[in-house]
């Protein structure tokens, strides 16, 4: 577990402090909303699992100072460092007040432990990836980067999308594509794909998406809506990062970490995500989970979370105007009871 104040040195600062300039380009999604849920009383411990550039912890922060809730601490984490040195100074203003790790949200348990925090009483995800991460060329997220297809939110570990995409077989990339991108072209692209590698034909992220463009006859490439290789793309981002899978970890994680009255948010982008966080609330929200023929009174198990948006909370018109990325924004949330 690696604290950034440790690791920060003074050229990281500087690089650090211009980039701020421009973290104002990442808006928050939904944040009157997540606003909405947070209640904060004295000597509250807030988890912002995916800290970012810090706008939702700041929009928090704000709030309980406003109200006059002393003692709200928050716990800002984050996989990629880069970000977290950003989230830093802007919330420099709030120090002490805030910690920052650089790790995976999946491993939240463990970071909670070594601050001495026996839970928290609001823990936010908002899921994906940052503007931050989408508008630096170099790290070949976006289809028109005119680098490498790297997707990695900690470059400091793992595999790149371009080492998936020269290692994998094409079944592997057809399978990749289809689960993670629901793409039904998927076996097209997965081979021109292979076709393109193989002619050392994908050097950046512009020549995949043009590949992929390429794979979609073009009656279907002129009526897409997006463009054709956005899901090709989602789906070798999420491999990269493993991002099912962790947010399935991280909300069992979250979920034990919980406080009697504690809430849990999570923002979505995409349907596979917001699918995951809806099966795991209504599993822990349910009171058994034996066959629907077995009486509830036969079943040991308490429900563990209450539910509390009964359908997902979707940004309004003004929001979705001001801010393309919140459009598909879907936050949920649920509470473990007992406070
Ligand atoms: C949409 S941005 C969050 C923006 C933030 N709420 C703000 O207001 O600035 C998502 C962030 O979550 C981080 N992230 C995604 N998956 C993660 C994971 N498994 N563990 C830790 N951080 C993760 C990304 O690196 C990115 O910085």
């Amino acid at each position: 577990m690696r604290s950034m104040t440790d690791e920060g040195n003074a050229g990281e600062r500087n690089n650090a402090t211009r980039a701020v300039r421009t973290a104002g380009m990442h808006l928050p999604v939904l944040t009157e909303e997540v606003l909405s849920f947070f209640e904060p009383a004295p000597g509250f411990r807030c988890l912002d699992a995916t800290l970012g550039l810090g706008g939702h912890s700041e929009a928090l922060l704000r709030k309980a100072r406003a109200a006059g809730v002393p003692d709200v601490q928050v716990l800002g984490i984050d996989r990629d460092a880069e970000s977290l040195a950003l989230a830093q100074i802007r919330l420099e203003d709030f120090s002490p007040a805030v910690h920052f790790r650089h790790n995976l949200f999946s491993e939240c348990a463990g970071v909670l432990a070594g601050l001495g925090w026996e839970g928290a009483d609001f823990v936010l995800a908002d899921l994906g990836v940052s503007s931050l991460q989408l508008d630096c060329p170099e790290r070949g997220f976006s289809m028109q980067a005119d680098a490498p297809p790297d997707m990695r939110m900690d470059r400091s570990r793992g595999k790149s999308a371009a080492d998936l995409i020269n290692s994998l077989s094409t079944q592997d990339l057809r399978g990749i594509i289809r689960n993670c991108g629901e793409d039904p072209l998927a076996g097209r692209i997965a081979g021109a794909i292979s076709a393109a590698r193989d002619k050392g034909r994908i050097r950046s992220a512009r020549d995949l998406a043009g590949v992929v463009a390429g794979a979609y006859p073009p009656g279907r490439r002129a009526a897409a809506r997006r463009h054709p290789a956005v899901r090709t793309f989602q789906a070798l981002r999420m491999t990269v990062n493993d991002e099912i899978d962790e947010l399935r970890r991280f909300l069992r994680a979250a979920t034990g970490l919980l406080r009697p009255g504690g809430r849990l948010l999570v923002i979505a982008f995409h349907s596979l995500e917001d699918r995951a966080v809806k099966h795991f609330f209504r599993e822990q929200a349910a009171k058994c989970d034996y066959p629907r023929n077995v009486p509830d009174s036969a079943c040991a198990r308490e429900a563990t979370l209450r539910i509390l948006t009964a359908k997902p909370v979707r940004p309004g018109a003004a929001e979705r105007a001001a801010n393309r990325r919140a459009a598909s924004a879907r936050l949920r949330v649920a509470e473990l009871p007992g406070a």
